[in-house]
């Protein structure tokens, strides 16, 4: 009878709308442990006159007024409050999670709570499906795993960064596998995983992965260091050059010079007291024995012999006005560039001064006197500059005209004698001879003294020679110091009209 009633009642309160009134059920804890107690209460609290409480669709427990009625099943696991309608249930099992309805009339209302029974999590466990791996070659995947625990959840740690999926990161199995496709030399964590329920969390123990990559991003570094894009170093001098790759294991060297392998086998290949002849490239091979790659670098090292002879010349003749003239800069090694200087100054180029590169000299097609000066040269090349002595240029030029004074008759005690004086404007000095009516008087010097003496009356003439310009001038004059007869009436001979005619012709050349 009583059976039957409750049936009736439940039924009854089953069909009744949830929620009413805005009345709920607030559990002591939740989510709970297996074998923790909980008790449920209604709030606000209300009196009742009819009622159940329910796990899904199971009665706990049927109220009325001045009672109630345990179903057997709870009978030893239940305590109810009639007063205040609180349920408590002992020892709670995975198979109490669910819904816990109660329901009434008079009031009317229907208040639920899910509650959920967990097993606490113990022993995560983190493993791997291989920990060395091959870069862009292998796929990593990590497996999580408890001894126990339900509900659980995963969260995937690298360092102390949480894992997300991604297009090569996958998450499996309910979030508790990871698997990194084509792992990279950044997979290498450590891992972790932390697994979660709700009333319990734990974290695994880290895994490393040992990633074999490379090698890659190769560098070659030389030393000294000559500055940007400066490859050039002095013979005699030691320089060593270092390569590097990022690889793991770390990679083996090997060293090419001009395409051919040299006994070296370190990071470093170091050369002493370098010649010219090794001059050239080269290249670095970085070996990764695991992975079987290569990665390659090269560079170009010029040894250049250093500057220590700069000579500047004349090449030819001496420097004649008008006439060519060369100045040749002679260094001993090779040069990259010549700098010409005058007086201390660029050399400004002009359109009768030209440059050879080929036998390092200038070439000055026409000597003017502006072209007098100090000149040097200064020669470069990638590892050395030097500068000439200087070399005077000087025009040689002449003798122009020459000219010969007299002075006398003067008389210093010996006799009255005359004094005659060459000269000439010519670079060098001009050498001089005299002539007496054209007989070499062997007489070298500006100067000619000659006694007043009848014997010596006649032509006298300066010849100036120059040694350089091989120019040689002559001027002569007549000494005379008889008494001048009375003038002679002009006639107009044939001679004197030869010499007009001559003098004429000259002016109009
Ligand atoms: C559950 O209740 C019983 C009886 O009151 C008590 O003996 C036990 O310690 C409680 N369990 C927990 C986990 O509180
Ligand atoms: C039942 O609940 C009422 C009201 O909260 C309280 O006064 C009473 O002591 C409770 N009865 C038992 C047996 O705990
Ligand atoms: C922890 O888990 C591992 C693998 O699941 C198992 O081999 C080991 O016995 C477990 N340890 C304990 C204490 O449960
Ligand atoms: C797996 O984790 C993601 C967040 O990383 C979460 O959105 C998703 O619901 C989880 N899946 C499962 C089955 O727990
Ligand atoms: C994990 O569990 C510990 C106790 O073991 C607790 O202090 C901590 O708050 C929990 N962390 C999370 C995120 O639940
Ligand atoms: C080069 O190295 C050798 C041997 O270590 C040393 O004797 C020499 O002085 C070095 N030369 C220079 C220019 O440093
Ligand atoms: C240097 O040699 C390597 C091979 O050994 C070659 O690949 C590279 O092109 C060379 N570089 C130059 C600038 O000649
Ligand atoms: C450079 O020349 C020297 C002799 O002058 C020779 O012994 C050496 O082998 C040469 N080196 C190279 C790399 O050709
Ligand atoms: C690879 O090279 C490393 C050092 O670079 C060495 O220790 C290892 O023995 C080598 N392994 C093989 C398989 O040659
Ligand atoms: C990596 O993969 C490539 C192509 O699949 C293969 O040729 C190579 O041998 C692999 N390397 C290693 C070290 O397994
Ligand atoms: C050289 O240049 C000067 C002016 O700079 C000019 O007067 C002269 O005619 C030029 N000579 C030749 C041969 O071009
Ligand atoms: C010439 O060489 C000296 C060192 O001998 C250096 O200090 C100077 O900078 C060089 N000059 C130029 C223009 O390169």
């Amino acid at each position: 009878m009583e059976l039957n009633l409750l049936r009736v009642l439940s039924l009854v309160l089953l069909n009744f709308p949830a929620d009413l009134f805005g009345y709920v059920v607030i559990p002591s804890t939740n989510p709970l442990a297996v074998g923790q107690n909980v008790t449920l209460n209604l709030v606000p609290p209300s009196n009742i006159n009819v009622g159940t409480w329910s796990h899904e669709t199971s009665v706990i427990v049927i109220f009325y007024p001045n009672g109630e009625s345990v179903t057997n099943t709870y009978k030893n696991r239940v305590t109810f409050n009639r007063t205040s309608l609180e349920l408590s249930i002992r020892y709670l099992q995975l198979n109490d999670s669910g819904q816990y309805i109660l329901q009434g009339t008079n009031p009317d209302l229907n208040a639920a709570i899910p509650l959920s029974v967990q097993e606490p999590i113990s022993n995560v466990t983190l493993r791997a499906n291989a920990i060395d791996l091959v870069e862009l070659n292998n796929t990593a995947v990590l497996t999580c795993s408890t001894s126990s625990g339900t509900s659980l959840s995963y969260r995937w740690l690298n360092g102390s960064s949480v894992v997300t999926a991604s297009g090569v990161v996958q998450l499996g199995e309910g979030n508790s596998t990871l698997t990194l496709n084509r792992v990279t030399r950044y997979d290498e964590g450590p891992f972790r995983c932390k697994v979660f329920n709700g009333i319990s969390n734990e974290t695994s123990q880290p895994i490393h992965l040992n990633i074999r990559y490379g090698p890659s991003n190769p560098t070659l570094v030389v030393n000294p260091n000559m500055g940007p894009g400066n490859t050039a170093y002095r013979t005699a001098s030691n320089i060593t050059l270092s390569c590097s790759a990022q690889s793991n294991p770390p990679a083996s060297y090997m060293w090419k010079f001009n395409g051919a392998f040299l006994k070296e086998q370190s990071p470093q290949l170091t050369l002493q007291n370098i010649r010219v002849n090794q001059t050239g490239n080269y290249t670095c091979l970085a070996y990764n024995n695991v992975t079987l790659r290569y990665a390659i670098i090269n560079t170009i090292i010029n040894i250049v012999e250093p500057i220590t002879v700069v000579v500047l010349n004349s090449f030819g003749k001496l420097p004649i006005l008008d006439e060519s003239f060369t100045l040749r800069c002679e260094v001993t090694v090779p040069v990259d560039h010549i700098h010409w200087l005058m007086n201390g100054k660029l050399l400004p180029l002009n359109n009768r001064t030209g440059y050879s590169m080929d036998n390092n000299s200038i070439v000055i097609t026409s000597i003017q006197f502006s072209d007098s000066g100090k000149y040097q040269c200064e020669a470069f090349n990638a590892v050395s500059n030097m500068t000439s002595m200087a070399y005077t240029l000087v025009v040689n030029y002449g003798p122009l005209v020459v000219n010969i004074s007299l002075q006398g008759p003067t008389n210093n005690g010996t006799g009255f004698k005359y004094t005659m004086t060459c000269s000439a404007n010519s670079q060098p000095a001009s050498e001089y001879q005299w002539k007496f009516n054209n007989q070499s008087l062997l007489k070298p010097g500006t100067l000619l003294v000659v006694d007043k003496s009848v014997k010596n009356i006649g032509n006298y003439t300066c010849v100036a020679t120059n040694s350089v310009t091989k120019i040689k001038m002559s001027k002569t004059i007549s000494l005379d110091f008889t008494e001048p007869s009375p003038a002679p009436p002009i006639q107009c001979s044939f001679g004197l009209m030869l010499m007009l005619l001559i003098a004429l012709s000259l002016r109009f050349d």
